[in-house]
């Protein structure tokens, strides 16, 4: 694992920016795995300016969401289609076709799940993966005690994540209970991992991750085992390390 410390949030979100148009450069046909939450967006800021500014083209990407809840429509304005969709996709010339998301509406989620497994396979699974950091240690909507070997599946969301995510609903009882993520090695087969970490709320998680064993009850410990992950993290959040 490579720590990239860095001063805070707008620089963390830069030096992302530029390692994933250096992969969209680089490849014929990039596959890139997405995060939401609030750690991306301004990754995806990034990003946005650099196409109106006529430096890089994403008519030959693909992508892959981690994550999705499960019975909101997809134009909700709390699901992560809606999320994609406003803070990123509809601002670049990305085929809307070339993006992908499970669908937390599907009459059998189970069906969707391995679907949305297979459709990673035949891209030829994720080049580089972005990554958020929960505070329980969940990457995607990976809880802490999910079996390092799970592959895309249902999840039943923490109490804990659905405080931390209420912020976004009207109300917490508003959050979906459930949710549909790629799994932890799901996760683990992509070929490049950015872990971005901001924030000293996040500082606890960020020195268990790094410091701590490697454990199903973290989840994003298993990142110890990738051969190729760098976590740009900035001053406040690398309090603890
Ligand atoms: C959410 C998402 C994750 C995200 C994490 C951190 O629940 N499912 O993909 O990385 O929690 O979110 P944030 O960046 O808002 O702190």
């Amino acid at each position: 694992m490579e720590i990239i410390k860095v001063r805070n949030y707008e620089e963390m979100s830069e030096r992302a920016g530029e390692m994933v148009i250096d992969t969209i450069k680089q490849l014929n046909q990039p596959v890139l795995g997405l995060a939401t939450g609030s750690t991306p967006e301004g990754l995806y800021q990034y990003l946005i300016e650099k196409h109106k500014n006529r430096e890089v083209s994403f008519k030959h990407v693909t992508t892959f969401n981690l994550d999705e809840y499960v019975g909101l429509e997809k134009d909700d304005i709390n699901s992560y289609n809606y999320y994609m969709n406003e803070k990123l996709f509809k601002h670049l010339d990305i085929p809307r076709e070339q993006t992908h998301l499970p669908d937390g509406n599907a009459l059998d989620l189970n069906e969707e799940a391995s679907e949305y497994e297979a459709r990673i396979k035949n891209a030829g699974n994720i080049d580089l993966q972005i990554l958020g950091l929960g505070l329980n240690g969940h990457i995607g909507f990976n809880e802490p005690g999910t079996p390092f070997t799970s592959r895309t599946h249902i999840v039943q969301l923490d109490e804990s994540t659905r405080q931390a995510n209420a912020r976004f609903f009207i109300s917490i009882d508003e959050v979906p209970t459930q949710a549909i993520t790629a799994g932890i090695e799901t996760i683990m087969e992509s070929k490049q991992i950015i872990m971005l970490v901001s924030g000293e709320n996040k500082a606890e998680a960020l020195a268990r991750l790094v410091n701590g064993e490697v454990n199903e009850n973290f989840p994003a410990s298993i990142l110890q085992k990738h051969d190729n992950v760098k976590i740009i993290a900035d001053e406040a959040a690398c309090k603890l390390i």
